[in-house]
């Protein structure tokens, strides 16, 4: 795919806006960084003139991703809405990096259609908005912010645990109507009661470590070794920590193997009495049975954020078995909802887009091979991506040679379909160099970077 180097900025009107802080920051590069995209039918014998990057951030992304990137020195396009495909295609003419949320869909065709869109960045968890194969196929890397909102997850989950052991959903809701009932009924502290948490990754060691500092007793179980925070222990079986906890709270991620894990066999092996809590996937409980079991009051209280079906728009009509049980607190999936997690969304995908774009590392990357070089002084460094297919590296280092230039150092990982690499040479040939790699006919992109 040639890449297009003199697309003038898409048309921008209300309310978008375009913010650019001047020349780029030289202070904060090791070096003067170039930025441009070879062109194959081009022959320049020397870098070509710098130009900054230019940034189109959609759906009203935090104002910390538009800071770090005017910090860099790009150019920056800001809209509030999303957009179809086709006003995307429009608006990418001469953009280098995307940004989106949940609602603009990146396809194949807005792909084919951007050739001068170098990354996009989901300032969300989920990327399945992107066609990840054809941004692979593309040479576009996506990067996402799976754990941004890590902390406010947990900080949910540890109000939850105190609102279930005082009951305090169904108090809230009979003083809301009127009803005035005061008792100590079932109502406890949490000091000393046991914590299960099952899935110990960035949310559960995170509820494990908060939830000590309450006085509980944590137990996890994970199907991998993790290593225990605090005084945290690990467990061999979920049945044994089912066994064991007053409260359990699940942070496992969707697979076939967590597809209701919490089942009518698992929830009998539960303690009398004891709660549920799932913020992690609506899959990983049956509903069913969980409803059954709380009518049943074998478990004591449940707090759902998550649902096998989740209405698609705030507003939408949605029922679930669970509505109108005791000490059952249903929220709409907002575990991570909060302003300190967009913004750190916002800080993580535009460092993980300006880090790409500066040294063209695709750490964090998910449709991508994974490569971080720290930039060299002296050196000059050139990016390609091309099909995997056997001989390339040996074409690329046979054109190096024929320079008589000397590789510094030369970083390549590959996927099932393309490879990406980054090579830093001493000698300033680059610029023919990238024109003869990007001739290859297992060229897919070509940059010189610096
Ligand atoms: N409610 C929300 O708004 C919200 C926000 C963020 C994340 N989440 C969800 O929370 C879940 C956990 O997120 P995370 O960032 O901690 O993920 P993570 O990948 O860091 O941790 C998941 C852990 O679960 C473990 N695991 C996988 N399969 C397991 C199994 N069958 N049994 C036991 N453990 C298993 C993994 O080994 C890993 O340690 C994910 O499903 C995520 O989608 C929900």
């Amino acid at each position: 795919m040639p890449f297009d180097v003199t697309g003038s900025p898409s048309g921008t009107t209300s309310p978008s806006s375009v913010r650019t802080a001047g020349p780029r920051c030289a202070k904060k590069r090791p070096f003067n960084i170039m930025s441009t995209d070879e062109n194959p039918s081009a022959a320049p014998q020397s870098l070509p003139v710098q130009e900054p990057a230019k940034v189109l951030l959609l759906e009203g992304i935090h104002k910390s991703a538009l800071k770090r990137f005017t910090d860099e020195g790009f150019q920056v396009e800001t809209r509030s809405g999303g957009l179809g495909e086709d006003d995307l295609i429009k608006a990418l003419a001469g953009v280098h990096l995307l940004g989106i949320r949940s609602k603009t869909r990146v396809t194949a065709r807005v792909l084919e259609n951007a050739p001068s869109l170098r990354a996009v960045g989901c300032f969300c968890i989920g990327t399945n908005q992107v066609d990840l194969v054809a941004a692979n196929h593309s040479g576009v890397p996506v990067f996402n912010a799976p754990f941004s909102n890590t902390r406010s997850v947990a900080e949910l989950m540890i109000a939850e645990i105190i609102l279930l052991a005082r009951q305090i959903g169904d108090r809230s809701r009979e003083v809301h109507c009127g009803m005035w009932k005061k008792t100590a009924t079932h109502c406890h502290e949490v000091r000393g009661k046991t914590l299960g948490v099952v899935g110990y990754g960035h949310i559960g060691q995170q509820l494990g470590v908060i939830a000590e500092a309450l006085g509980m007793r944590v137990l996890y179980y994970d199907i991998m070794a993790k290593l225990p925070m605090g005084n945290n222990r690990a467990l061999p079986t979920l049945n044994g920590l089912l066994e064991q906890a007053d409260f359990v709270s699940l942070h496992v991620p969707e697979t076939p193997e967590t597809r209701n894990l919490i089942n009518a066999d698992a929830i009998a092996h539960m303690k009398k009495g004891a709660c549920l809590l799932n913020a992690s996937r609506g899959t990983v409980v049956d509903i069913h049975a969980l409803a059954e079991a709380l009518k049943s009051e074998h478990v004591g209280g449940a707090a759902i954020d998550v649902y096998p079906e989740e209405p698609e728009a705030n507003g939408a009509a949605f029922e679930t078995e669970l509505q109108n049980l005791p000490n059952v607190i249903l929220t709409p999936h907002i575990g991570g909802s909060t302003e300190e997690a967009q913004e750190a969304i916002g800080h993580e995908v535009s460092h993980s887009l300006a880090h790409f774009e500066t040294s063209g590392a695709t750490t964090g990357a998910v449709n991508f091979p994974r490569v971080d070089l720290p930039p060299r002084r002296g050196t000059h460094r050139l990016l390609n991506v091309h099909r995997n297919v056997p001989g390339v590296l040996r074409d690329v280092n046979q054109i190096v040679s024929d320079l008589d230039a000397n590789i510094n150092s030369q970083v390549l990982a590959t996927d099932n379909n393309i490879g990406y690499l980054i090579i830093d040479m001493e000698k300033n040939v680059s610029m023919e160099v990238s024109r003869r790699i990007a001739a290859l006919k297992t060229n897919i992109r070509t940059r010189v970077l610096y």
